[in-house]
């Protein structure tokens, strides 16, 4: 049984839970979703399929759904599975949907849906996980990917829970909130004085947003994925967003390092 899974990650939370199911599953292929890889054909013929990504603002990074229209799936009827990573408590948001509905265009099945709690890594005051809730979750995730490996072994049938009232709420604040903002959603990051000119923000951008002009890095304007993978990982904390992030603690997953987050082809 062949099993491609393709994540997205800001912080490592999702890739760290693509690992950990990786080592559940046989002859397992892990591909990053980044934005280089849309410029190339992409084909997949596994028998199982996952996406594996970060709940933002209730539902997917927007390159994830142009990545899922680009690729193009062979096999017959394969089994394809989502895990949401999420921050907040209920926070699975309309992930599976949406991911539902992009498989439907392309007359595919979701068979089955799953989400794990990870720490929230929006750096802002009221989002910061303590240590203590930080082990908490990391030792729940350890607990939970086997049962995730072992239903997707059995290739179970797992539907999204979605209560309609709530999912109804959730697609407002994702199509107001982040599909829709009328200004690049990069507006608000700046480098401060102690910037090295690592150039790891441009590296990790997911986006491919970030370049380097004169040793700063340089938003682009066209693409953020509001991942926060750049502040996050910056090694000297010189990145900002706006006001708010200035004496914040910084949160990247600790068994995760940022060259792993780096393109490769
Ligand atoms: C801009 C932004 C918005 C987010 N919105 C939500 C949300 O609506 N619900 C939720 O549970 N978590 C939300 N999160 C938290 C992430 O989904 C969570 O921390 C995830 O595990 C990060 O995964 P990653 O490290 O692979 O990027 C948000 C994070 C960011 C950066």
């Amino acid at each position: 049984m062949n099993t491609t899974i393709f994540y997205f990650t800001g912080t490592g939370n999702s890739l760290k839970v693509s690992k950990d199911l990786a080592q559940y599953l046989e002859n397992v292929k892990l591909v990053q979703i980044r934005q280089e890889r849309l410029s190339q054909p992409l084909v997949t013929d596994a028998e199982v399929i996952g996406f594996i990504l970060p709940t933002i603002f209730s539902g997917i990074p927007k390159l994830v759904g142009q990545f899922i229209q680009h690729l193009e799936i062979v096999g017959s009827s394969p089994y394809i599975f989502v895990v949401s990573t999420h921050g907040d408590r209920q926070g699975a948001g309309i992930v599976s949907e949406q991911i539902a509905r992009l498989l439907a265009a392309k007359e595919l099945a979701l068979a089955a849906c799953f989400a794990v709690q990870m720490p929230h890594n929006v750096p802002a005051r009221d989002h910061l996980t303590t240590a203590q809730e930080k082990s908490r979750l990391f030792a729940d995730e350890a607990r939970q990917i086997p049962q995730i490996a072992e239903s997707i072994r059995k290739f179970q049938r797992i539907p999204p829970k979605n209560k309609k009232l709530k999912s109804f709420f959730e697609r407002l604040t994702y199509n107001g909130g982040y599909n829709s903002a009328k200004t690049s959603l990069d507006k608000g990051f700046y480098v401060e004085e102690r910037c090295v000119s690592c150039s790891n923000c441009s590296k990790i951008c997911p986006a491919h947003n970030i370049e380097m002009v004169n040793g700063k890095p340089k938003w682009k304007s066209e693409n953020c994925q509001f991942c926060f993978a750049c502040l996050q990982w910056c090694p000297q904390r010189a990145i900002q967003y706006k006001k708010g992030t200035i004496g914040v603690e910084r949160y990247h997953h600790p068994e995760i390092k940022a060259s792993e987050l780096f393109y490769t082809e």
